[in-house]
Formats: C-alpha cells, structure tokens, sequence
C-alpha cells in the first residue's frame, strides 16, 4: 500500500500515522511547527461526552459514546507502544450551579440529559461539598456524571510523538502545507518550495484546515479560541473536573489545576487578555474560593476548529485519495480513539465506523462556504 501524506502533526495526525504503522503502512506527518503544540497541547484533556452534552447533538453525542468506549484499549495500546502512561483519572466531572440562576439551567440541563439517557447523579449542595470540601458554600446544586474521564493531553501527545518515532514514520517539523491541489492527482505544496505528488493525503489541519482544503473539498472550518490558564495548588484541593456555567476547572496530576476556556470567535489572535484571564478567574473563584490563594502558574490560547454544524470531517472527501480528520471543534481529545480508528480504517480501505458517518466531509458540499460566526 502506497505511502499515506498527513497534513498537520496533533492528536488526529500523530494518530493516524502511528494506527497506520501498526498496520504495516508508510506514512509522512508534515506540521508547520512542532508536532503536538497546537490545540491538541492548549486543550484541557477533559473525556466528557456526558457532562459536555449540547442538545440537538444527538450524532455528536453517538461518536462520543462510541469513542468513550474506545478510550481504555486505545490508552492501553498507545502505553503500551510508547511507554508513556496517559494518567487517564475515572473520577467523574460535577456539574456544578453556582447560584439559584444556575440552579435553574443546570435543572433544565439535566431534562434534556434525563432525554438523552444520559447516566448522572443528582446531588445536593451539601453532598457536593462532602465530596469537594472546597466549593464555595454559596454553591446551589450540582449533578456528577461518573462516566465522565480525564486524560493529560499533553502526555497523550508525549506518547503519540515516541509512537511515531518508527521507522514507518517520517515526521517532518517545521515543514508547513501551502496549498493541497488535485488537479492531476494530489500534490502538496510545501513552503520550501518542494512539490510532493501524493495517491493518498489526510488533512488533519485544525484550525487551519479551510485555507489548505481545496477548491473540491471545501473544509467550512473557523477558529474558535480558547484562552486557559493554570494555578499552582497546595497539593489538596479538587479530585473531581469541576464544570461551572462560566469556566471548569481540572485538577492535573502535576499538582496545577487547569482552568478553562473562552470561547471566541476572533480569528487567528491568539494573545492572552487580561480579560480573559479576568473572566476566567472570577467565575473559578465563585466556584472554589481558595484559587485566590493559589499562584498563577501558566496562560495560554489554542484555536478550536469549528465546522458550519459544530461536528467534526471525519473520511474520504468528494476528491479521490484526499481524506479528512478535522473540525472537532470542542472534543478534539475525546473524539480522537473513534477518528483516528475510522479515518484509518478507511485508509487502509475498510469501512468507517458507523458513528462517524454522519461526520462525513461531503454533508457540506463540494462549494462549501466558509464558517460564519454563530
Ligand atoms: N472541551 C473544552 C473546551 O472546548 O473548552
């Protein structure tokens, strides 16, 4: 089988290639910058398909639970092969309603979950500080979803880099895509100058997946920043993902606890604000209080990449050979195990997973516009 070109080295790149090497196949990963450092690296690591829950996502919800149920064999296999340990934790997110208001929404929250069968505990404010002693005592309600798990992201990425150090991969750093044509066949354009004829091309671009889509094969991809930030905890504090309205917070197993995200729609700027930082700070806080104490470890911003109906391109495009795996707007690491498997399962030319069949990157259309802001 010939050689695979895959454009863009995060989690769904890094991924493919290595499923790819285990199956016997050649593959080139080309990234612009360092592998594993764009939003794959800015993400919070959050496995939540239950807490995340969005209604009317019921498809998204199906790829979730079936990449959910992937996530133990697709940790143990990537452990295995990198010696690196994932730090999976199976403690569950709370959800938690930081006031009455939110008590409210977080009760409408959970008809539309009861609607989607979704397994969660309700539980009451004071049982929700004997679980978290730490929670503001102004807290109103809250619900745990025990299902739920968190994975480091970044030793995912650490693991999936050493799994890709085989002599079936060609990881090509600093080596940016211009252009993906399909003119005769696919070529990809390198910055450098070079021109590689290709049979068979994965773009697993982010954000950047709608300026390198080609005219055939639109990607309708924006970039959705998220601005994060991480404080330094005593060594007690949280066990479980904590999800406010406002802001979740996720204690590492390094001792830092994660904060997290804006959500904006402001292009590819990609500095940290003091407003951002304000907001995210003030709605932790309301949340846990003892975060004032804790120092400002880390800031930071990564761009989630949004497709026109929030889901991600998942399979080959209306382009012969040119396959996509991108657009997983706000689940990029959850949906990672179903992608990398069906995207693969595809290239080595099996049938998707039935899940991901409604991701495919055709449901644009071959002129897709571009996203718009929503
Ligand atoms: N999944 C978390 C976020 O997008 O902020």
């Amino acid at each position: 089988m010939s050689e695979v070109h895959i454009v863009g080295g995060g989690v769904m790149g890094l991924g493919i290639a290595w499923r790819l090497a285990r199956a016997g196949v050649r593959s080139t990963v080309y990234d612009a910058g360092e592998p594993g450092r764009g939003a794959s690296w800015a993400a919070a690591g959050m496995l939540a398909p239950h807490a995340e829950l969005q209604p009317e996502e019921e498809a998204q919800h199906r790829l979730g639970l079936r990449s959910q149920a992937l996530w133990t064999s697709f940790s143990d296999e990537l452990q295995a092969d990198s010696g690196v340990d994932l730090l999976l934790d199976r403690t569950g997110t709370l959800l938690v309603a930081a006031d009455r208001d939110e008590a409210e929404a977080l009760e409408r929250d959970l008809c539309w979950r009861d609607e989607a069968g979704v397994p969660y505990t309700r539980i009451s404010a004071a049982d929700a500080r004997d679980l978290e002693p730490l929670l503001s005592p102004r807290i109103a309600s809250a619900a745990h979803c025990p299902h739920d798990i968190q994975v480091s992201n970044r030793a995912l990425l650490k693991a999936l880099i050493q799994a890709c150090d085989h002599s079936l991969i060609t990881v090509r750093s600093h080596c940016a895509v211009d252009a993906i044509e399909s003119a005769d066949g696919l070529t990809l354009n390198l910055s450098n100058g070079e021109s590689i004829t290709a049979e068979r091309v994965v773009l697993c671009a982010g954000a950047w997946s709608k300026a390198l889509s080609p005219s055939g094969a639109r990607a309708p991809i924006r970039p959705v920043k998220g601005q994060m930030l991480s404080l330094r905890t005593p060594g007690v504090t949280i066990r479980h993902v904590i999800r406010g309205f406002e802001a979740y917070l996720i204690p590492k197993s390094d001792g830092t606890l994660v904060v997290g995200a804006t959500s904006e729609d402001v292009g590819f700027d990609a500095n940290v604000t003091g407003g951002g930082v304000y907001e995210l700070l003030k709605a932790a806080g309301e949340l846990l209080p003892a975060i004032w104490e804790y120092p400002l470890a880390h800031t930071w911003a990564g761009f989630r990449p949004a497709s026109r109906d929030n889901g991600p391109l998942l399979g080959e495009t209306e382009i012969r050979g040119l396959f996509y795996c991108t657009g997983h707007y706000r689940h990029g690491i959850q949906q990672a195990p179903v992608s990398v498997l069906s995207v693969t399962a595809e290239l080595l030319g099996g049938e998707p997973v039935d899940e991901a069949l409604p991701f495919t990157p055709t449901r644009f259309g071959a002129s897709a516009q571009p996203a718009t802001t929503r």
